[in-house]
């Protein structure tokens, strides 16, 4: 079929390849056509073949039934096709690969938009025409919090949207039991309002970027020659496969540094394992073990022996191993209770629980049920901690700060399960972990001004920061906002930062202690008290840094600094946002919260 959007012609500027040295994998003349295919290839030609071969390798790899139709970069004089791509990204995952692909895009001729969900004004739906959306899950299947408005519109709004192609590339980890849930849904969401599919979703797992370059090029082919691609949802993921590199470490020292009378235990925990390697924002993955007393109870309430043999997704293992190491059992989601309630014949409210809990509240009306129950069960989700540490001061060891999650459940007192888990290791316990990347919360040029804004644990990355800036003798000035309960008891890495202050690497340090006095002051009270120079900094170029809880603190600190550069920039309120959503998109304004 003739092309129906055309493409500029792009083949220069050639390359000149060496011919292949002979081989037994191909027959004479295929390696001949190969040989020349090559040679004849420009760079942009190149790119895009190295993209489309290493797809279809990684479909085959994982036996993905579809073969893959070879298609050719069409050259015409037709016009360029406008296409957008908007992303929605919690880590930068989603970002990055958005820039690889417009660029790919670019080259391929076609004209690119690319924007943030956060920025995109969800009514010009109505008015694309081709839509790339490349977009992460968080949480327990939820979107990025940058693309929660974009996800609420689309999830709400009625308006059809019959011009419209799309696509959608869903970023996801396999170990999570909503795999790419956002992009399912958003995928869906889209087809119900009457857009085609361009190109049927493309799942990804955290091998992503050549899976993800591969559908994208074929989606792109599809878009000039009129062809559209097979109706099978693609999915880049091996089964109980894990593309984390995983690293064995050992625990150094764990230290509580609050004080007695402090109603926090907050663990500086070192971990120490040869060759890892991180950049400072960076923070470490773990899946936790169940607690010992929790797996005997829910043993025996369902009258299992700690040496049964049970088969769970395909692998068989003692009872005892299972219920350790694999399942989640502490905390069952509410779509989990749902079907505990049909299998076990009881009326249960809506409710996140523990299987033992369950067990002893709902029990099962035939011990045989059991094995339903564990047909339903999902693996122990990874945890992940901000490193504290900064790979430039040390070396072949990786430094966390762990808040032990109190809770109450009635009037028992009970612990959040990964953080129970480490601050419990002792010394010398082997530790099973895996570094997750944060690209979007990065350090910028060794001369640019930071202002780092952290409460509690939020404290971890500035720790890292510091020291990296240290050690690089970068001449950028540092400022330092921390917010605790009490001075005397929860002052974390005090003696640290006064060092950091004696030596001129802390240029500033301001603390909100908010039970030191009768009323309550935050670091957001102190953001705005240091209104005038906060916004001097940022005018002179500054980085805005804010990491710990999402709610109350990170919401509560972006309405303190629209107010400091409403007031000490003399603008509207409509202006200081404009303003901040510039220091977002400059990538001046970089939170990591949760
Ligand atoms: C990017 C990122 C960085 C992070 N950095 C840090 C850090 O530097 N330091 C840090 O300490 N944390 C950090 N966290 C948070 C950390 O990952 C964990 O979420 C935290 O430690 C709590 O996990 P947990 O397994 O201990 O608690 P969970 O077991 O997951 O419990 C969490 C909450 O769920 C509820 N809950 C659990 N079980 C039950 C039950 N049976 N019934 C009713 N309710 C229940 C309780 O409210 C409990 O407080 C970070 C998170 C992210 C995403
Ligand atoms: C706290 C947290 C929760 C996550 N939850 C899920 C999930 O429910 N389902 C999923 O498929 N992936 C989940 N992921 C994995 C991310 O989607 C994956 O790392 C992705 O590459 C991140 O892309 P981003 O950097 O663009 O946000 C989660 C990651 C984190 C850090």
């Amino acid at each position: 079929m003739a092309a129906r959007y055309g493409i500029g012609a792009i083949l220069q500027p050639r390359i000149v390849i060496n011919p292949i040295k002979s081989n037994n994998m191909f027959e004479k003349l295929r390696q001949q056509s190969f040989t020349e295919l090559i040679a004849g290839a420009s760079t942009e030609e190149l790119i895009w073949m190295n993209g489309f071969l290493s797809g279809t390798l990684a479909w085959r790899k994982n036996g993905a039934a579809e073969s893959i139709v070879p298609v050719s970069i069409a050259s015409s004089k037709h016009t360029a096709v406008k296409i957008t791509i908007v992303f929605g990204t919690e880590t930068g995952n989603a970002k990055a690969l958005t820039g690889k692909l417009s660029t790919l895009a670019k080259k391929l001729g076609f004209i690119v938009k690319a924007v943030s969900l956060e920025q995109y004004k969800p009514a010009n739906l109505g008015k694309e025409q081709f839509l790339f959306v490349v977009i992460s899950t968080q949480g327990d299947g939820e979107p990025p919090a940058a693309a929660r408005k974009f996800y609420d519109y689309l999830m709400g709004t009625g308006d059809k949207l019959p011009q419209l192609q799309y696509g959608v590339i869903a970023l996801g980890d396999s170990s999570y039991p909503q795999f790419c849930q956002t992009g399912k849904e958003v995928d869906e969401r889209l087809y119900q309002l009457g857009a085609s599919r361009i190109s049927p979703v493309q799942l990804c797992d955290t091998d992503y970027e050549d899976v993800a370059t591969a559908w994208f090029s074929k989606a792109l082919n599809s878009l000039q020659s009129g062809v559209s691609v097979a109706n099978v949802q693609q999915v880049s993921k091996t089964p109980g496969a894990t593309h984390k590199r995983q690293y064995s470490g050992v625990i150094g020292r764990s230290i509580n540094l609050n004080d007695r009378g402090s109603e926090k235990q907050t663990y500086h925990m070192e971990i120490l394992a040869d060759g890892v390697s991180y950049e400072p924002g960076d923070a470490l993955g773990v899946v936790p073990q169940n607690p010992a007393h929790v797996v005997e109870r829910v043993l025996q309430l369902a009258a299992i022996g700690p040496d049964d043999a049970l088969v769970y997704r395909g692998e068989t293992s003692t009872a005892r191993q299972l219920f350790t190491y694999k399942v989640n059992i502490t905390h069952l989601p509410v779509r989990l209770v749902k079907r505990y309630a049909i299998i076990a014949g009881h009326d249960i409210p809506e409710m996140a629980i523990a299987l033992s809990d369950l067990l002893a509240s709902y029990p099962l009306r035939d011990n045989a049920h059991i094995y339903e129950v564990l047909e339903i069960l999902e693996p122990i989700t990874p945890r992940l901690y901000s490193i504290s540490s900064a790979p430039a001061t040390t070396e072949n060891e990786v430094h966390i700060l762990v808040k032990r999650d109190e809770f109450l459940l009635g009037d028992e007192k009970r612990f959040g399960l990964c953080s129970d888990f480490l601050t419990t290791l002792t010394e010398g316990t082997e530790i099973n972990f895996y570094i997750h990347p944060n690209k979007k919360f990065r350090l910028p040029a060794p001369d640019t001004d930071v202002i780092m804004i952290g409460a509690g644990t939020g404290i971890a990355p500035f720790r890292a920061f510091v020291a990296e800036r240290a050690a690089q003798g970068a001449p950028g000035r540092n400022w330092l906002f921390f917010g605790e309960q009490r001075f005397a008891t929860d002052f974390l890495y005090q003696t640290e930062w006064q060092a950091h202050f004696d030596a001129g690497v802390l240029t500033k340090i301001n603390t909100a202690f908010s039970r030191d006095q009768k009323e309550k002051v935050y670091v957001q009270h102190k953001l705005v008290k240091e209104g005038a120079t906060v916004y001097e900094w940022l005018q002179s170029g500054a980085c805005i840094y804010v990491c710990g809880s999402r709610r109350p603190m990170s919401m509560d600190v972006e309405e303190a600094l629209l107010q400091v550069i409403a007031t000490h920039g003399r603008q509207s309120a409509e202006e200081a946002q404009a303003y901040l959503d510039g220091l977002k998109q400059a990538d001046r304004y970089l939170q990591d919260v949760y």
